[in-house]
């Protein structure tokens, strides 16, 4: 395992989730797509930022026609709670209406960005919808929602890497970890 990135250090000693668990849930939540999509056409949406190395990673193993298209959201500014308002920062270029939508997702905290989300789609007339999340904290739900596809459910941490940030930083470490409290706390 190679960590010598300096900013290894403002995480915890300990990794939660190592690139190679990431690599191999990949695969295996790409096959559960795949089988459950068989004979149809994707929409992919990844919900930009974090999403973004998930995303890239799993279309990859996905085997079947798809297009791709991205969104940004904002719901958190640089705190480590969630503000509570969900702004469309950047829109799909093409309409959704009458498309078989997978919306791609970091991770799922109080569940009000994917909510929303769902409910914005849906009203465009996407013919279905579904999340895939590549984390899950379920302790922190504010709202009820309900995943199709999660990687790992993790406990109520703040975690980073693997396109996870705090205050836009950390996103390009190749593992998730847990950022020393520290870190936040000064
Ligand atoms: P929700 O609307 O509370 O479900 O928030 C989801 C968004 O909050 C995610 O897309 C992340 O940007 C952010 N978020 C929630 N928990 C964490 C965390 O532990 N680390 C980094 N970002 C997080
Ligand atoms: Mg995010």
């Amino acid at each position: 395992m190679e960590q010598s990135k300096r900013i290894y250090a403002d995480l915890r000693d300990e990794l939660l989730i190592t690139r190679e668990q990431i690599a191999a849930r990949v695969k295996e939540l790409a096959a559960q797509i795949e089988r459950d999509y068989a004979g149809r056409e994707l929409t992919v949406v990844c919900i930009l930022k974090g999403a973004a190395p998930f995303f890239v990673d799993l279309i990859r193993e996905i085997d079947l026609p798809l297009t791709v298209d991205f969104m940004a959201i904002s719901s958190y500014g640089s705190a480590t709670k969630s503000s509570g308002v969900v702004r469309i920062l950047k829109d799909l270029d093409k309409p959704v209406n009458g498309k078989d939508v997978l919306i791609v997702e970091d991770i799922v905290d109080s569940g009000m960005t994917l909510s929303f989300l769902k409910e914005n789609l849906l009203s465009r007339g996407a013919a279905s919808l579904r999340i895939v999340t590549l984390l899950d904290k379920p302790e922190r739900r504010r709202v009820p929602l309900s995943v199709d596809y999660f990687g790992f459910t993790i406990p109520d941490e703040f975690v980073v890497g693997y396109g996870l940030d705090y205050d836009e930083k950390y996103r390009n470490l190749p593992d998730i970890g847990v950022l020393k409290p520290e870190v936040y706390e000064k």
